[in-house]
């Protein structure tokens, strides 16, 4: 295999936007996209009309540098970029010559045939946080990992290929941080440290371009809001999307989806979601119903709604080869899916057998997948399960030289998924009109959270598996991806009563809340467990729901700015040596403040890291200093969870389903801290589009202990809140315990809209 380093410098030229530099065996191309991020592209063969799946802002127009003989050095009010000039080395700076990051200066970049690899500098006490859906700790030093988008069945806490490619990691060192985001859909590789090399880290990928986004912002939560800047945001999504989800592969019919869904009613569960898994089509053809057991959807999805839950259904790409199905004479009519080189239409066995799988890389084929959902929306669905998009084969390997778009399967395999799930939340979009569809996939490449949510795949019922999984969701929040589930319950196997019960306790604070498992293992609706594990099952999701209206400001942190619901330790703490401890590494915030420590099933007391400042046990309202660890009691009915001293935590009365109204109190919980805090609040109604253009209730309420005061600011926007009254609850105030007690000492507050204070 021919190695060829990038050599040295030849030719510098700049024009306004990019800098370009030639070595004789490669060019490098530069970018500034803000003052916290730069792009980097090294190629030996750049293709200007390649773009980004990712990718979705513009650089700057303008770039400036200085040049010597030696160095070129790119400026920006945060950063500075150090170019050697020979060899060709990037070495990235803060604005005060803090070293960030350095190429390796032996390898730097390099080519071992098309494999293109970036040795990087390893510092003594580097941490590496990110990469999404990965197994192992939360600090990834000393592990390497490859992004294959795979169908990982089975996988256990060591599998490396699993679903999804998110190539974006923060390393954190000498108390400094910066993000890197290798944009390249090749299968790729991460080495953290792993190597017997102890001077180095390194990435790459089996073809393409060394093509990266550097962020050099001092903080983990301003790299993800520039990562998220640079790959998009989250829309809103739907408010019922966030309540309790109920799945099983396969409620068999409409009958037993129905009978599932007024068990919760009568029950008094809360619950929002029922699904179909695969056997709702017909030979597991997609955009087809069974005729004899889901024989008439529209009636189906109307009784549903009548006691409002929503259907979600699940889609594969898989489209079975049989003449006269109508996705199969279109997409062979017009040629819509993935090919051989010779033409040939590719086949492979999914759940239909033999199958052709849609070419979602290309515009007319996702615009024809788009429209086909009219099939599921017109009947009333409004939840769409992209699965089985890595793209699965039953585990077989796909030939290489399949194509999809103009290019062979592996140069964007790892993009597959995340088109798939494009085109449909564009065609689902538009058919359901103001209407906000909810999305979920399997398998996904960096930027998906524009379009969908995720999943974590088919994990296993044991402790290990649920403390692993929470490590994701909080991996996959680091990398954009806030709306992320996880099957509660274990998808394989069964679940011990103990383990369903915590894994439940802990859905709760899981940003996608579903109960979901696999054909043949025991069933796992909440009154499988006997009733006094009803009862606490019944209770938790309760308190899911009295925390709707934080969860959803939460959420709408993650459109606005990127910040995700489910916060490893390491954002907040970046610099906190505890937090990387494997002991405390699944500890993590839901929302800004509120810390939950994730307990195995049969573990009755627990170990808890509480960082910096003062925290408060929710269930009993104890005082705990922080920066200790703490031995707390964890029973199943009781999962330790704990408020930052300052929290201000909206909550709602207990419904039954988010399309419930509820009392129209909205219950704001002030815990007691020594400095002044703030939360923002926001509403909207929804489900529509309408707060793209205003139509949402945002207000900021303050809480100051010294002035002894909550202050409301004026409302933005023009939403009407569902909220006609405002109820203060403090904890930890001493013996002022409630103002409800106090009402009389209460000014009534005419106009909620407006700015006021309430004393206390
Ligand atoms: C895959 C999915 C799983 C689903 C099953 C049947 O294994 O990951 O969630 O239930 O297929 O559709």
């Amino acid at each position: 295999m021919r190695f060829e380093i990038v050599g040295n410098t030849e030719r510098v030229t700049g024009q306004p936007d990019v800098l370009i530099i030639k070595t004789r065996e490669a060019t490098a191309r530069i970018w500034v996209y803000s003052d916290s991020i730069i792009r980097v592209n090294v190629s030996k063969a750049f293709d200007e009309t390649d773009h980004s799946f990712a990718v979705i802002q513009k650089p700057a127009d303008q770039l400036e540098y200085s040049e010597t003989t030696d160095e070129i050095v790119i400026t920006t009010s945060l950063l500075k970029l150090r170019i050697n000039k020979s060899p060709l080395r990037f070495n990235f700076y803060t604005a005060n010559d803090k070293e960030l990051s350095k190429d390796d200066e032996r390898f730097g970049i390099n080519w071992q045939g098309e494999r293109v690899i970036n040795y990087r500098k390893l510092y003594a006490d580097e941490k590496f946080i990110g990469l999404g859906e990965k197994t192992g700790n939360l600090n990834k030093r000393g592990s390497s990992f490859t992004n294959w988008n795979t169908d990982a069945a089975l996988h256990d806490t060591k599998t490396d290929r699993l679903y999804k490619t998110f190539p974006f990691f923060i390393g954190i060192h000498s108390g400094l941080t910066y993000g890197l985001f290798f944009d390249n859909t090749h299968k790729s590789y991460f080495d953290f440290g792993a190597t017997t090399d102890e001077q180095m880290s390194w990435f790459g990928a089996d073809g393409g371009d060394m093509n990266y986004y550097f962020f050099g912002a001092q903080s983990v939560a301003k790299i993800i809001e520039d990562y998220t800047w640079l790959t998009g945001r989250m829309e809103m999504p739907p408010l019922w999307s966030l309540g309790y989800q109920q799945c099983r592969w396969s409620y068999m019919s409409a009958a037993e989806v129905l009978d599932i869904a007024q068990r919760f009613r009568k029950e008094k569960i809360p619950a929002d979601v029922m699904y179909c898994d695969i056997d709702y089509m017909h030979g597991f053809k997609i955009f087809t119903w069974n005729k004899e057991t889901f024989p008439n959807p529209k009636a189906f999805i109307a009784k549903l709604k009548a006691i409002n839950f929503r259907l979600v259904i699940i889609v594969d790409p898989g489209i079975k080869i049989e003449d006269g199905y109508k996705q199969y004479d279109e997409g062979v009519d017009k040629d819509y899916f993935a090919k051989y080189p010779n033409g040939e239409n590719y086949t492979a066995d999914v759940w239909p057998g033999r199958c052709h799988f849609p070419d979602f890389f290309r515009d007319d084929v996702r615009e024809w997948w788009g429209a086909a959902f009219t099939a599921l929306t017109e009947p009333g669905v409004e939840g769409f399960w992209n699965d089985m998009n890595e793209p699965a084969a039953w585990g077989q390997n796909i030939p290489w030289l399949v194509k999809f778009g103009d290019k062979f399967m592996p140069e964007v395999r790892n993009a597959y998924g995340m088109q798939m799930a494009r085109a449909t939340y564009e065609g689902t979009r538009k058919l359901l009109e103001n209407k906000r569809p909810f999305v979920l996939t399997r398998a996904a490449y960096a930027g998906t959270q524009r379009y969908s949510a995720v999943w974590t795949g088919d994990n296993s019922a044991y402790d290990e598996h649920m403390l692993m999984g929470q490590r994701m969701v909080s991996s996959l929040g680091i990398t954009g991806m806030s709306f992320v589930g996880v099957d509660i319950g274990g998808f394989t196997g069964n679940p011990t009563p103990e383990l369903m019960v915590r894994w439940n306790s802990l859905g709760v604070f899981t940003p996608m809340f579903r109960n979901h498992a696999m054909q043949g293992t025991i069933r796992r609706e909440p009154w499988q467990w006997g009733k006094k594990n009803m009862a606490i099952i019944k209770k938790d999701i309760e308190l899911r729901y009295r925390l709707l209206p934080y969860i959803y400001s939460g959420f709408y942190q993650s459109h606005k700015n990127g910040m995700p619901l489910s916060r490893t330790l390491a954002i907040d703490y970046t610099y906190d040596e505890n937090v990387y401890d494997v002991k405390y590494h699944n500890q993590f915030l839901f929302g800004d403040n509120i810390l939950v420590a994730p307990v195995e099933s049969m573990q009755l007391t627990a170990d808890v890291y509480l960082p910096a400042g003062e925290w408060h046990r929710l269930s009993s309202g104890e005082k705990y200093p922080g920066g200790q660890v703490y031995n707390v009691d964890a029973p199943l009915t009781d999962l330790p969870v704990f408020i930052n001293a300052g929290a201000i935590i909206p909550m709602q009365n207990g419904v039954q389903s988010t399309n419930e109204n509820g009392d129209g109190i909205l219950e704001l919980n002030v815990w007691y801290g020594t400095q002044v805090s703030s939360f923002v609040y926001y509403e909207d109604d929804g489900t529509s589009y309408d707060y793209e253009s205003g139509d949402y209730y945002k207000r900021e309420i303050t809480f100051d202990p010294a002035k002894r005061t909550v202050t409301f600011s004026e409302v933005e926007g023009s939403f009407k809140s569902r909220f006609g009254k405002i109820q203060l609850v403090l904890h930890g105030f001493g013996n002022l315990t409630s103002l409800k007690k106090q009402a009389k000492r209460l000014k009534p507050v005419k106009n909620l809209s407006a700015s006021f204070t309430i004393e206390f």
